[in-house]
């Protein structure tokens, strides 16, 4: 029996949208305000969604210090209060959230296993969330 656990973060960080090979007409056709030189910030809201079964001794999934310990390593210390411009994972692509979904997802893919992870969701604002939850099953075995 598999349960899942999900659990909340919130981080701020500012980034802008903007690609080099395009034009300024281009950009600011794409990304509209998100274009603007002096970019801009959000606070984010995480939610990481992990899946297991039932430690008969415990009782639980998974130890949310344990998730805690992860993410913060993983994601807070290295986004919070940062430009994402400014890190390496956005020196070749923007820091749409979409992206910043799937380099999260990796991230704590990696660092939580033999955990599985199971979904990583992120709110950009109050309207916009990004989800991302990996390899579908069907795509995996299809593969394989
Ligand atoms: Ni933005």
């Amino acid at each position: 029996m598999i349960v899942r656990f999900s659990r909340r973060y919130t981080f701020s960080a500012s980034h802008r949208l903007h690609v080099e090979a395009l034009t300024v007409e281009q950009n600011r056709e794409a990304f509209g305000k998100c274009n603007n030189p002096h970019g801009h910030g959000h606070n984010y809201v995480l939610q990481v969604t992990v899946s297991g079964p039932v430690d008969s001794a415990t009782g639980m999934v998974l130890n949310m210090a344990t998730l805690d310990a992860v993410v913060r390593a993983v994601v807070l210390d290295r986004f919070d209060h940062q430009n994402l411009n400014h890190d390496s994972l956005f020196a070749a692509q923007t820091s749409t959230t979409e992206n910043l979904c799937l380099e999260i997802y990796s991230l704590l893919a990696t660092a939580l296993a033999p955990v599985s992870l199971r979904s990583v969701r992120i709110e950009e604002t109050e309207n916009n969330f990004f989800e991302y939850s990996g390899t579908s099953l069907a795509s995996a075995s299809h593969a394989a």
